[in-house]
Parts: structure tokens; sequence; C-alpha cells
């Protein structure tokens, strides 16, 4: 399978979000990758819903979206109404995440679980066989441009391991300090989607920048 790409429009220009999604849109980009923050789960708040409504209506790639927020299972409805695909929760943030993941496929969207850099793939083992994908954080949430975290190429081949021997069909995506070098070391590891925000909108071709990930 080639590699998918999903673009963070955090790193976008809030002043010209519409023209930075249709930049998306013309790509060869996979995904739009939406990080929504509520100050609480993370240090930083960034787009609520109104905004999102507006983006959706530009947006014609399908939505990956990344809730940092606690208790994600309040706003399925939110997400859902924005034509969502994936739904990405986190590990940390859900204590019944069982429910929370069953929630998400009753409300038909693909389901998804999140996991902070110090939380072990381990955790998964009980749950991946329910998943559409995970999602390894290689950055402590919260921010874009920040540095990647090494260790996170080991936790996608325990992943890969964790998803062979379970014969799940979930998919593995990695989001936070990606670029080119450290893209194609995560593909090499058996990542499957990588999200991107600084590594695209600080591009000077932000298009070329996709297509450059999606050829590792
Ligand atoms: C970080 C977000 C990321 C962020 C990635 O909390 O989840 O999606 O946009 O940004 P970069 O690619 O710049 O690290
Ligand atoms: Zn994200």
């Amino acid at each position: 399978m080639k590699t998918m790409v999903s673009p963070s429009i955090l790193s976008a220009d809030f002043g010209h979000l519409a023209q930075d999604v249709e930049m998306i849109n013309r790509s060869e980009a996979d995904w739009i990758h939406v990080d929504i923050m509520d100050g609480v789960f993370v240090p930083n708040i960034s787009f609520g819903f109104p905004v999102l409504k507006s983006v959706a209506k530009v947006a014609q790639k399908p939505l990956d979206v990344h809730l940092m927020i606690v208790q994600p299972e309040k706003f399925i409805p939110e997400v859902k109404a924005l034509g969502t695909h994936v739904m990405n929760v986190h590990y940390e943030a859900c204590t019944h995440l069982h429910r929370v993941v069953q929630q998400i496929k009753e409300a038909g969207m693909q389901p998804a679980v999140t996991l902070n850099p110090s939380t072990p793939v381990s955790m998964l083992k009980d749950i991946i066989g329910e998943l559409y994908m995970v999602l390894l954080m290689s950055v402590n949430p919260g921010f874009g441009g920040q540095k990647f975290i090494e260790h996170t190429l080991e936790k996608v081949r325990e992943l890969r391991d964790l998803i062979q021997i379970t014969g799940s069909k979930a998919l593995i995506e990695v989001d936070g300090g990606v670029n080119h070098e450290t893209g194609a070391r995560l593909v090499a590891a058996g990542a499957d989607i990588l999200v991107a925000g600084n590594a695209v909108f600080s591009a000077p071709d932000p298009e070329q920048a996709i297509l450059d990930l999606k050829n590792l």
C-alpha cells in the first residue's frame, strides 16, 4: 500500500483557512487531519465546531478528526455532523474506551484510538480487534512544530507485531514531528499514514511536500 498522508490544518493560516483547505483538495493528500483541543487534556486550545463547519463545507477529502479533549464521547454527534470519516479519541481520555469505540461505530464513523508518547502499545491488546486505526503520537500533543520522539519507531514496530498476532486490520497512523526524514523511517518501520503539519505548511511548495511524503 502506498503511504497515505493526512495534512494537519493546525499549521494552516487561519486567516485564509479555506484557501489552505483548497490546497489540500488539489493535492495528493488522502485525508485532512483536524486537531481539536480543549485546554484541559492538552495545554492549548485550537478551534471548535463553528470553525470546523466552515472547513467541512470546503473540504473534499475525508476528515481525520483528532480529539485532544476530555470526555470526547460527548461530542460524537458534532463530530459526525462534520461528515467525519475517522474519529480519533485518546486512550488517556476515556475511562470506558470500549464503550466509546462502540458509540463511534454506532454513529457511522470509523473508530481510532490515539496513544500519548508515554502510553505503551500493549495497552491496546484488548481493544485492537475493534479498531479501524491506531494513532501513535510522536510528540506530546498540543502544539505543531515539535521535535519527533525517536522511541516512536520502536512503538510502530511493536504495534505492527500486535496487529499481526491478533489478526487485526487496524491501520497505523503517526502524528508529530513528521517530515521527509522521520517519515521515511516511520514508513520503513510499518506506518501506513503520516500526519504532517509544519512539514507541509512551512514548505515553499506545500502540494509538492505532500507528494514527497506520499512517495516515501
Ligand atoms: C499535535 C497535533 C498534530 C500537529 C502536528 O498535538 O496532534 O496533528 O498538527 O504538527 P507537526 O506535524 O508540525 O508536528
Ligand atoms: Zn493531530
